[in-house]
């Protein structure tokens, strides 16, 4: 594996493989790594790619009282992980090569940010689709893959990638759990183990909700509910719970086409996310 940590090493590295006609993928992570990252480097490399991950933690997403300087970061476990799964390149560039000055030009997301994360965390998606833009245009990679743990990112980066005419194809990959049900995350290393109990309510009460709409209670409103009252009864603070429909994140009444559950919590100091796809069922 090899490690890059400036811009130009990471492009003509890409260039010296699209040269050699091998196709590209890109992982891109802010690190601390975990199984969910690592599903999608094992994804990207079955796919044939020469595979880069990145690990930047890129301050332009973390609000001012949000968690930049305490994330947790472990670039030497992260190696020895990354180049057990067999990524060819692993891009660590310091902050001052990815803003060597502030940036006087950045990116926007309209509506899909007005709601849910992008409600509570102003600027944050602003901030990712401008890292990730960077990052395209550094590898050019054919495919770039992305969690769907991170539901309305993964939305936000496919309508960037179309609206704009990036050449690469998102790849969106399933959403890799501990055993009772959490969703991995860099953020879970915050709980403590009182809270890290209380945490698995939230995808307990997804999983419910989505049993529930399966056997045909489709109605959003009830549905929600039952999200709320397991976290409420968890002692999680509920940030939002939304029955949206998949394509725009917009939020619908009755579960009739392709929808997700989304839900974001707060645990002690900790949010924690998820979503779960909800299938319509007939009922009885
Ligand atoms: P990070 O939180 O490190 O996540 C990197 C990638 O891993 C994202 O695509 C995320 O959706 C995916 N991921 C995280 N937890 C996962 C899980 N449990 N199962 C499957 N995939 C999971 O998301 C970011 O970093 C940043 O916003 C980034 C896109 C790198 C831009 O800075």
């Amino acid at each position: 594996m090899i490690r890059a940590e400036t811009i130009d090493e990471a492009r003509s590295w890409a260039a010296g493989h699209r040269r050699a006609e091998r196709t590209i993928g890109l992982v891109p992570t802010m690190g601390y790594l975990h199984e969910g990252h690592l599903s999608l480097a094992r994804r990207a490399k079955s796919a044939g790619h020469a595979v880069a991950m990145s690990i930047f933690v890129n301050p332009l997403q973390f609000g001012p009282r949000e968690d930049y300087d305490r994330y947790p970061r472990d670039l030497s476990r992260d190696e020895g992980l990354a180049e057990r799964v067999g990524v060819d390149l692993l891009f660590v560039p310091p902050v001052e090569e990815m803003y060597p000055r502030p940036p006087r030009v950045t990116l926007k997301v309209g509506s899909l940010a007005d709601r849910w994360c992008g409600a509570s965390r102003p600027g944050h998606f602003d901030g990712v689709v401008t890292v990730v833009s960077k990052l395209f245009h550094i590898f050019r990679p054919d495919e770039a893959f992305f969690g769907e743990k991170d539901y309305q990112q993964l939305r936000i980066i496919e309508a960037m990638v179309r609206d704009l005419n990036f050449s690469t194809r998102v790849v969106g990959c399933p959403t890799v759990r501990e055993e009772d049900g959490l969703a991995m995350s860099s953020r879970n290393r915050y709980l403590t183990p009182e809270q890290r109990r209380r945490a698995a309510a939230l995808p307990g009460a997804l999983a419910e909700a989505r049993r529930l709409c399966r056997e045909g209670h489709t109605r959003a409103d009830e549905l929600a509910e039952v999200v709320r009252r397991a976290l409420s009864n968890a002692g999680c603070s509920v940030d939002y719970v939304a029955v949206v429909r998949e394509d725009d994140l917009e939020p619908v009444e009755k579960v009739t086409g392709p929808c997700r559950l989304m839900a974001a919590a707060v645990v002690g100091e900790t949010r924690l996310i998820d979503n779960v796809a909800l299938v319509p069922g007939r009922g009885d």
